[in-house]
């Protein structure tokens, strides 16, 4: 049955879970030009952190050759990722050779935005599908705060606006996390400066990915009680979702402000039609945020008896999808109602967001 499958029939290759694979993110840079507390604190990521060394990274022949057979296996989403993808040089190149692969209709890029004004042009010529920047607070000390001081929050806003104009085919979104305390009181200001803009605006939980940011649940806003804090400003009505397994519960203002959404994988964990995989920069596959191991797939990648033949590889990525039981929010959830049948028995620590992206 492989044989047939491993071909691009309409059979897909499927998971532990019966899940099939539908979405690859790949980060192409583990470096970042922020320091936000919560990904790559400063007393961790100062000067003297090792990060890859160019030739470590997949460069982009290897990364589209996996973009490509990910392609034929039924992957048909791809997003680009970091640490911060607009530090990779030539990002707009890669783009352009993503698109064009059979398969894949939706090419969407990750930013922290600093760097998107100038780049918007070269990205949209490229044929890039859609934009999602990570804005936190419109209020200049809390983004400074966030962002770890590094950068000057109109760079962002003029970022998201000028992608905006730009009029990318799946429009652009804003990713918030939230964190109690720290910027949940900047919630309705966030929301007031993009109703009726066409920016979908996305609150996402804090998690306790990595093992550097010092996660407490106590600094957790569960999306229902923030869905309320909102709905007492704009009245909401739920949207039905766009795809099975959508990581956002879309809602849409009741005065026809627009739209917004909330990720909630700590309250409301969504692993049961989870389809992602994630390559990180120098080519290992994650099949879950929290993994704490990774396939390494870049000897393969360079290695020239194969260098002509696809078999191997997509033999590789075959197996690491077949073998695939993930399902971690899930099991913190049951863990956290007292299901002794979920207890964490994964092994070292799990890997760091900036390094395999959100
Ligand atoms: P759209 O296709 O635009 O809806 O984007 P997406 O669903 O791929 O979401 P996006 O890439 O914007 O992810 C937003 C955030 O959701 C990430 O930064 C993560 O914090 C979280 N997230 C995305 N995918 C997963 C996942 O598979 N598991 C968990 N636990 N969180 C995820
Ligand atoms: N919890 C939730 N989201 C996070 N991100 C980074 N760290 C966390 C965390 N601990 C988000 C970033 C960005 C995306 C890449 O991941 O804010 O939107
Ligand atoms: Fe912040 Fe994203 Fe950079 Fe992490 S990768 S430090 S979340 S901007
Ligand atoms: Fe998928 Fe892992 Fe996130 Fe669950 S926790 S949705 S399995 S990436």
């Amino acid at each position: 049955m492989d044989e047939v499958i491993l071909r691009g029939s309409s059979v897909p290759v499927l998971d532990r879970h019966v899940r099939p694979w539908r979405d690859l993110r790949i980060s192409v840079m583990d470096r970042c030009n922020f320091r936000c507390p919560y990904c790559m604190p400063d007393s961790t990521y100062h000067a003297g952190f090792r990060f890859l060394a160019p030739r470590e990274r997949l460069d982009f022949d290897e990364i589209v050759r996996v973009a490509r057979v990910a392609a034929e296996m039924g992957v048909t989403k791809l997003r680009l990722t970091g640490g911060e993808p607009l530090l990779r040089p030539g990002l707009a190149d890669l783009v352009a050779r993503l698109v064009r692969i059979p398969g894949i209709d939706d090419v969407a890029l990750t930013t922290n935005g600093v760097l998107l004004a100038r780049m918007v042009p070269a990205l949209h010529a490229a044929g890039l599908h859609r934009v999602t920047v990570s804005l936190d607070s419109l209020d200049e000390v809390v983004f400074a705060r966030l962002s770890g001081g590094r950068a000057e929050l109109a760079a962002v806003l003029e970022g998201i606006e000028t992608a905006r104009a730009a009029d990318f085919s799946g429009g652009v979104k804003i990713n918030a996390v939230i964190q109690r305390g720290v910027n949940d009181s900047g919630v309705p200001a966030l929301l007031a400066r993009y109703r009726h803009t066409g920016v979908v605006v996305r609150f996402i939980e804090y998690m306790d990915v990595g093992n550097r940011n010092g996660w407490e649940r106590a600094h957790v806003v569960n999306s229902r009680e923030l869905l309320e804090r909102i709905e007492a400003i704009w009245p909401l009505e739920r949207l039905s979702p766009h795809y099975r397994g959508e990581v956002a519960r879309r809602y849409r203002y009741r005065d026809g402000g627009g739209e917004i959404g909330f990720i909630s994988s700590v309250t409301a964990p969504f692993c049961g039609d989870c389809s992602r995989a994630r390559l990180s920069s120098d080519g290992r596959i994650y099949t879950c945020l929290f993994a704490t191991t990774g396939t390494e797939l870049r000897a393969l990648l360079r290695d020239a008896r194969h260098a002509a033949d696809d078999g191997p590889l997509r033999e590789a990525l075959s197996q690491i999808w077949r073998q695939r039981t993930d399902r971690y929010s899930e099991e913190r959830a049951e863990r956290r109602a007292g299901a002794a049948a979920s207890p964490d028995t994964r092994q070292g620590d799990k890997i760091e967001m900036h390094y395999i992206g959100g």
